[in-house]
């Protein structure tokens, strides 16, 4: 893997530039699509540019780790951090520009704006993590002002801040499209997140159960009946298996309220501890 980036992408740092590159490839009639990520990079943002890639002729990847988005006693210090080696996986994925914009340039001194979701918000990781998703609102929709691409992509690990996303984009009429695309896997279940590297050995033994019990829990849901007992058994055999639950819940798709029985689209969601890693995990129904 190559230390440095190659010459194909450029790590912007300064908004005029990234302006200036980007108007120049709107001109020579080139879509852009722009890939939001907080660095430490996996397969999974990985799958996200090679699927842009698919949507337009020029890829940016932002990298900025959020801190609007974490809570006082969150890893925002300790979140990983990595810039060469996230650059060389970009260049080797084919991403043209990498907008890494300064903490100091994205919260200037006297900034004082937030984009605030309502309904979605509030169940679900906003029971606890309160203030986070308008933390991703905010940022989300300054990196779509910055870079104005056609279209950006999203993981649907985070499911409930995709639909967060969707919600702010069509109310505030941003003129890009969302996509939304499947969470990729380890082989025994676990979904790719940055945080995995936090897990210790056991605990990463542990982990692909969030998986299984997620599944478990969708097929029973599948065959129509109450969701209450599903979840019950659910949460006591991740507690069993040493998870800290923190939420587990069959929601509407669209707008994550909790269903009793399932009849449409609808996801099991949840979130649990696995010593001081949180982890988060969906499955479609
Ligand atoms: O999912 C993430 O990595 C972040 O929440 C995002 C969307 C890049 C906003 O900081």
């Amino acid at each position: 893997m190559p230390a440095h980036p190659t010459p194909e992408t450029q790590a912007i740092t300064d908004l005029a530039r990234l302006r200036e590159t980007v108007a120049a490839w709107r001109a020579a009639g080139d879509r852009v699509v722009l890939v939001p990520t907080m660095g430490a990079l996996h397969r999974g943002h990985l799958a996200l540019i090679a699927h842009a890639r698919t949507l337009g002729e020029r890829v940016v990847a932002s990298i900025f780790v959020n801190p609007t988005q974490f809570g006082p006693s969150e890893d925002f210090a300790r979140y990983p951090r990595d810039a060469a080696s996230d650059l060389a996986l970009l260049a080797q994925a084919g991403t043209d520009a990498a907008w890494m914009p300064e903490a100091a340039a994205m919260y200037p001194p006297g900034f004082s704006s937030r984009i605030e979701v309502g309904g979605l918000t509030e169940g679900l990781c906003g029971a606890f993590r309160p203030g986070h998703f308008s933390g991703v609102a905010t940022v989300v929709t300054k990196l779509l002002n910055q870079v104005r691409p056609d279209a950006a992509l999203f993981g649907e690990k985070d499911f409930q801040q995709l639909q967060v996303i969707r919600r702010a984009v069509a109310d505030l009429d941003l003129d890009v499209a969302i996509h939304g695309m499947p969470t990729i896997r380890e082989a025994d279940g676990l979904a790719l997140s940055s945080r995995n590297r936090y897990l210790a050995p056991a605990e990463r033994a542990t982990a692909p159960k969030l998986h299984a019990v997620l599944s478990d829990i969708a097929a029973q849901a599948r065959d129509g009946g109450e969701t209450a007992p599903a979840i019950a058994r659910g949460i006591a055999a991740l507690e069993a298996a040493g998870f800290a639950v923190q939420y587990l819940a069959v929601c509407d798709a669209a707008t994550l309220a909790p269903l009793a029985r399932v009849d449409g689209p609808a996801r099991v969601l949840a979130a649990a501890y696995l010593g001081k890693t949180r982890l988060i995990d969906n499955v479609a129904v």
